[in-house]
């Protein structure tokens, strides 16, 4: 049977989901909504696919069976309303939006209107082989102290570069390392974050996000975590990783490999997978069989990810801790 899936969004994002669906047997590219139906016009060219101004024409005019929702941080909410009250199933691009409060309401109504509805949510890293080797490695009881970081660049897109617009990194991008926590260390229940914006509008123009923060975790086992993150390197150099101190040894993960250290002994694993390829075929698998075992990160679970983040935007504008 051939998925028709549309897609929401016309940028970076929407065009490495867009290419992995086309390479796809199978699959056929059903429409794009762009900011403007010419947009959503212009970017199917390539993918045979018609433009469309908004989800409800789109939604209109085609048979869907899901679409890929890859739109900036505040774009988040009529979209995934709209496919909801229509039972179409999505994948949407991290983080869920600004705030905890509006993924909260989609939510609650995705369980009144559609319990059962297929979702997933761009949290690709889970789809790892090195994240899995992780995840039957690491027992969470044994950590004792979790190290993670998203040191780079500033962004160049208008919105990443705005509070109101992205939520700042720690919500739009140091998320990723978040949700990895969660995946493998836990549940967290408080958090207190120390943010500042170090270099401001002089170096950036038209920013307003902080530029550098930690923030320190406590999880439900008992364990601590600190996370810190900065946009101040100049373009092109970086580094993110989430380490583990365990009674066992010390894991280091970074997207590109794996260091174990353990007394007399010492593993490095280089990531092989694809984990964008991983994630496209356990949604597309989800939505032919109903099986959603392979689906790592779903609405529900995604939202506990975004309450830790904007929980650290709070503690940081307030000082003080905040309790999950
Ligand atoms: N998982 C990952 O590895 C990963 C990587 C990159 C980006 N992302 C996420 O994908 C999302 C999009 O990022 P991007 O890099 O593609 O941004 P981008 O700036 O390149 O593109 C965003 C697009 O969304 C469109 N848009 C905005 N509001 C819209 C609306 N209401 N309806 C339709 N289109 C709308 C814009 O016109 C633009 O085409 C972000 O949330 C980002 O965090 C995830």
């Amino acid at each position: 049977m051939t998925l028709r899936i549309g897609i929401v969004g016309t940028g970076w994002f929407a065009g490495k989901h867009a290419d992995l669906l086309a390479a796809t047997e199978d699959v056929e590219i059903a429409g794009i909504v762009g900011s403007s139906k010419n947009k959503g016009d212009v970017f199917g060219i390539r993918y045979d696919a018609p433009g469309y101004e908004s989800v409800s024409d789109m939604a209109d005019e085609q048979v869907l069976d899901a679409v890929y929702i890859c739109v900036p941080p505040m774009a988040h909410g009529e979209i995934e309303r709209e496919l909801i009250g229509r039972g179409i199933p999505f994948l949407v691009e991290k983080p869920l939006g600004t705030d905890a409060e509006l993924p909260q309401d989609v939510l609650g109504f995705m369980r009144l209107k559609s319990p059962d509805l297929i979702t997933s949510v761009g949290y690709h890293f889970r789809y790892q082989d090195n994240v899995e080797r992780l995840r039957e490695a690491l027992h969470p009881g044994r950590i004792g102290i979790a190290t993670g970081m998203w040191m780079g660049d500033m962004p160049q897109a208008e919105w990443w570069r705005r509070q109101e617009k992205s939520g700042g990194q720690f919500i739009e991008q140091t998320t990723h390392i978040v949700d990895l926590l969660r995946h493998l260390a836990g549940e967290v229940e408080e958090v207190h974050a120390v943010y500042a914006s170090r270099f401001p509008e002089e170096e950036w123009e038209q920013t307003n996000v902080h530029d550098i923060g930690t923030v320190t975790l406590k999880l439900k086992t008992g364990a601590v975590a600190n996370i810190s993150n900065t946009c101040v390197l100049p373009p092109g150099v970086g580094k993110a990783g989430l380490s583990f101190y365990t009674r066992e040894g010390l894991w280091e993960w970074t997207s590109g490999h794996l260091k174990v250290t353990k007394v007399n002994e010492e593993s490095v694993f280089a990531e092989e997978s694809d984990p964008y390829e991983k994630q496209t075929k356990a949604f597309l698998h989800a939505l032919r069989t109903g099986d959603t075992s392979g689906i790592l990160s779903d609405y529900a679970d995604a939202c506990k990810t975004q309450e830790v983040t904007f929980a650290a935007l709070q503690s940081a504008l307030s000082g003080r801790s905040i309790k999950l």
